[in-house]
């Protein structure tokens, strides 16, 4: 064949190695603006050199992220950037490949049904009124109001709320702070070791591998103590999570799961189902404060569904500016802002050449933010997710739970609790923006914010 009728392939630009070095303790501390920098210098796929090393692909190129998650994901499964993980958490659905992957996927999906999300509101809401419970009475006098720190309340809040869902009331209040600490505290060690990957040699002279290896173990003896005790206890069952993957049986065998992949998948959901949802409700009462228009909005829907009480699981449809708002905020601030796969076979894309092995990152939050695909893009306008302009949207331009098979399970449960937790807090207290700087971003594996963000609380006046 001659060289012109052959396909060009597309080069793809390259950030300098130096620059990508240079810029490298940068993009340990905040990588979101740096890559923003790149994207915008040059174009929507790049390759960049992550910590000055690792060649990445990074894209906000929406089609080549359907590509990767959806159209042809088999040839993409996740990176070693997701798989090392399972070294403290194990082999979950989050962390599994392939054919284990899938026949997990399949037997634990029916757990996460609406049907079933359903039966889990009443532990919810239960636990949303125990948090509550405290800022309630803080504000007992007439006239009174709380600054209150909503990320330490919503992270609280949001744990419990998983918690309580896998382990309903068995769960003892100690043990669920540990939990909470075991797994800031091993997260925020496994960012440091994938940003700063030159920092490697130190960590392990240090002994900080090992010390975070008894950590995750310490962490896995709870829940294996809580599994145990279940399975002991007569009487009948709670319906919480934990039971229905005890309860699970495998289509081929009937077989249940062992003891060990039961752990893995509850620990799983435990990490998969907090910090994701706490995230999103902190920033949803940062941008709220901020908006009074939109909390009046949601007021008008509260009163005209519900008056003053409380919402069910069955009002919820109705509700439904209360869920744009939730949408509006994960746009802005997707929780899980970055993800990763690798190429295990040559692909190609649109003429751009993914040979065997690339890694690619697609920048959720870059697709999010892009002018291209959203008006004013950094605008909070929960009127873009009405259902008109929702099918405008073009395809895969809002993916905050992912894409293709391994789109978030959760993402019910998450929805669910979110509006719930919007809606009551709404129903107690009127809120206020506090003067405070703009609050900065913090990218770990989720999307926290880097300060406490304060809001003004008082009790509602009817
Ligand atoms: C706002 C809340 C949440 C967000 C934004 C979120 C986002 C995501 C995303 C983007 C993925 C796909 C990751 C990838 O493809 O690499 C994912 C997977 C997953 N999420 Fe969520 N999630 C949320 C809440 C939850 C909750 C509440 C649970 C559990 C109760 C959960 C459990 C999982 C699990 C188990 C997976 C792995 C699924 C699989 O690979 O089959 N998530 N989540």
């Amino acid at each position: 064949m001659s060289a012109i009728s052959q396909p060009v392939a597309k080069k793809l630009p390259e950030v300098p190695r130096l620059q990508s070095l240079r810029n490298s303790i940068t993009l340990a501390a905040n990588p979101i603006p740096v890559l923003n920098g790149y994207l915008d210098t040059y174009g929507d796929t790049i390759v960049v050199y992550l910590g000055g090393i690792r060649r990445t692909v990074l894209t906000r190129d929406p089609g080549l992220v359907q590509h990767m998650l959806q159209k042809n994901h088999r040839n993409y499964p996740k990176s070693e950037l997701s798989h090392g993980v399972a070294r403290y958490l194990g082999h979950g659905l989050l962390t599994s490949e392939g054919s284990y992957w899938l026949q997990q996927r399949r037997l634990i999906q029916p757990g996460f049904h609406r049907q079933r999300i359903s039966s889990l509101v009443t532990l919810m809401q239960a636990e949303i009124n125990e948090c509550l419970e405290p800022l309630e009475r803080q504000l007992s006098q007439p006239g009174s109001y709380v600054e209150v720190a909503v990320h330490e309340l919503m992270t609280t809040t949001a744990f419990r709320i998983i918690a309580r869902s896998v382990f309903s009331n068995s769960l003892a209040e100690a043990q669920l702070h540990r939990m909470a600490e075991l797994l800031t505290a091993i997260q925020a060690f496994y960012v440091r070791t994938v940003r700063q990957p030159y920092l490697r040699p130190w960590q392990h002279a240090r002994g900080q591998f090992q010390h975070h290896d008894q950590l995750a173990a310490e962490l896995r003896d709870i829940v294996r103590g809580y599994i145990r005790r279940r399975k002991q206890t007569s009487g009948p069952p709670p319906d919480d999570l934990l039971q229905m993957l005890l309860d699970a049986r495998y289509e081929d065998n009937g077989e249940p799961m062992t003891e060990e992949q039961v752990l893995d998948e509850a620990a799983i959901i435990l990490v998969a189902g907090h910090e994701t949802s706490a995230n999103a409700l902190s920033w949803m009462w940062y941008l709220l404060a901020q908006h009074p228009q939109v909390v009046a909005k949601l007021r008008t829907e509260m009163t005209q569904v519900l008056g003053d009480r409380p919402a069910t699981f069955a009002d919820l449809p109705s509700l439904g500016y209360s869920l744009q708002v939730i949408q509006e905020t994960m746009r802005l601030y997707p929780p899980a802002w970055i993800l990763d796969r690798v190429a295990q076979e040559d692909d190609t894309y649109n003429g751009l050449e993914l040979p065997k092995g690339t890694l690619i990152s697609g920048y959720l939050y870059g697709i999010h933010h892009s002018a291209k695909l959203w008006d004013e893009p950094e605008s909070f306008r929960p009127e873009r997710f009405g259902p008109d302009q929702i099918r405008q949207q073009a395809p895969y331009a809002y993916i905050p739970f992912g894409g293709g098979p391994r789109l978030c399970i959760g993402n019910q449960f998450a929805l669910t609790e979110m509006q719930l937790v919007l809606l009551e807090m709404l129903r107690r207290f009127d809120i206020e923006a506090v003067a405070q700087p703009p609050i900065d971003l913090l990218p770990m594996i989720t999307l926290r914010p880097r300060q406490e963000i304060k809001v003004r609380f008082r009790r509602r006046q009817a």
